[in-house]
């Protein structure tokens, strides 16, 4: 039988089947053309530590669907890295009676043939027969070629495996980029938009400031220009953020007070805190709090938080702002109680032009993020749904 076996069982690994479905035809052709009555091809799985059947053929007598590192005929040949024979009874039927094999019920000879390289273990072929089989010299020699070339299948399907994950890797890589592309030309359309807007936006805003000097203070009018005053004024804010976010200005550090820098953050706005009913609560360090920051950098990433703070508590909150040391840290916390973010938000928060707000760019705090960043920092949200959010800031303390 020799070589005619061996001709088919090449055939079989060549063809174009499904690799499980060649080892399948494998198994069948071994249970056909040796004295055994079932065949059965097991798969190692590295991370569970187990034999799981693969495939198996002939009598499902005593068929088990997975064996532990330590379990049964299978167990063995993985500890003794061999291929093993067993007979019941007769001299090796101590082995059998040793390995304790739930699937050698009903049997009296089994064959296991480790499928490994010396780097790894693919699986084995267990054979069993209801009989004593003697396997010739040759038929030894033919099971263990057949073992090679199932080896082989194997480091195929291992390989197909492997180039399947890689081909879904770059397939998520590939629309990260076509989405990182999109960004990089919309940030540069967003960046020529705002320049041209700009300038007339300007002199809008002059305008409207000088007819409100010219109109009575009684007239009906006034609310009209109020109106103009103040949209021209939120335009303009949206438009330097968009020219911000694109202008990359590189940082000027200095040893500066964070308590100082968060003052002053605080009283720009203290006109609007009033406007809102926005009780401040106030928690500072007592001693200053030295960093190394480009202020004018840091005060913008401060005004985002607190902008952001007041947005969410537009009919009255409260805003908790307090700093303190955390090792090498110097840490600022802004808490507000404008109700948090639904949760299914709070991972694209910093994305750029992320925004749930009517008139909101989405940049405010992904140029937070990137100042912080540029210190060398770090920012955190804590947030809870319904009541409200912290935004915590780390920097290194100099
Ligand atoms: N304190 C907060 N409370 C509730 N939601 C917040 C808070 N801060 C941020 N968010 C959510 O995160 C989103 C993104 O904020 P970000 O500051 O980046 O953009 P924006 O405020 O919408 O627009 P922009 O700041 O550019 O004017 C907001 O639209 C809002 O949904
Ligand atoms: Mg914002």
């Amino acid at each position: 039988m020799g070589y005619d076996i061996l001709t088919r069982v090449i055939e079989f690994t060549e063809s174009d089947l499904a690799i499980d479905s060649r080892m399948g035809k494998v198994a069948g052709l071994l249970v056909k053309e040796f004295p055994f009555d079932s065949c059965a091809i097991y798969a190692w799985d590295d991370k569970e530590k187990l034999f799981k059947l693969n495939v198996a053929a002939g009598s499902r007598k005593g068929r088990v669907e997975s064996y532990g590192q330590n379990q049964g005929l299978p167990g063995l040949a993985r500890k003794t890295k061999k291929h093993l024979e067993a007979y019941k009874p007769g001299p090796e039927g101590i082995l059998w009676q040793e390995t304790e094999d739930r699937g050698l019920k009903g049997f009296k000879g089994a064959c296991v043939y480790p499928l490994k390289d010396r780097q790894r273990w693919y699986g084995l072929l267990y054979l069993k027969s209801a009989k004593k089989v003697e396997l010739s010299p040759g038929e030894k020699k033919l099971l263990e070629v057949i073992s090679r070339l199932l080896v082989s299948n194997f480091k195929c399907k291992h390989h197909s495996q492997s180039l399947k994950k890689a081909g879904t890797k770059i397939k998520d890589i590939h629309s990260r980029l076509t989405q990182a592309e999109k960004l990089i030309v919309l940030g540069e359309l967003s960046a020529t938009f705002a320049h041209e807007i700009r300038n007339p936006l300007v002199s809008l805003g002059g305008f409207a400031a000088r007819l409100k000097k010219k109109i009575e203070p009684d007239s009906p009018f006034n609310v009209y220009v109020d109106y103009m005053v103040n949209e021209v004024r939120r335009l303009e804010q949206i438009i330097n953020n968009i020219l911000r976010y694109t202008e990359q200005k590189e940082a000027v550090f200095e040893g500066t007070d964070l308590n100082n820098i968060l003052s002053e953050s605080l009283a720009f706005f203290s006109e609007v805190f009033k406007k809102h009913d926005i009780e401040i609560v106030e928690g500072f360090a007592r001693k200053p709090l030295r960093v190394m920051a480009d202020r004018h950098q840091l005060k913008i990433a401060f005004d985002n938080l607190i902008a952001n703070a007041i947005q969410s508590m537009e009919k009255g909150g409260k805003l908790t702002v307090s700093t303190s040391r955390e090792k090498s840290w110097a840490v600022v916390d802004l808490t507000d109680n404008g109700g948090g973010i639904e949760p299914r938000y709070i991972n694209n928060i910093f994305e750029p032009f992320f925004t749930t707000k009517k008139y909101g760019t989405g940049l405010g705090l992904d140029i937070t993020k990137r100042i912080i960043t540029k210190h060398k920092g770090r920012i955190d949200v804590d947030n809870k749904m319904g009541q409200g959010v912290t935004f915590s800031v780390k920097l290194r303390r100099a």
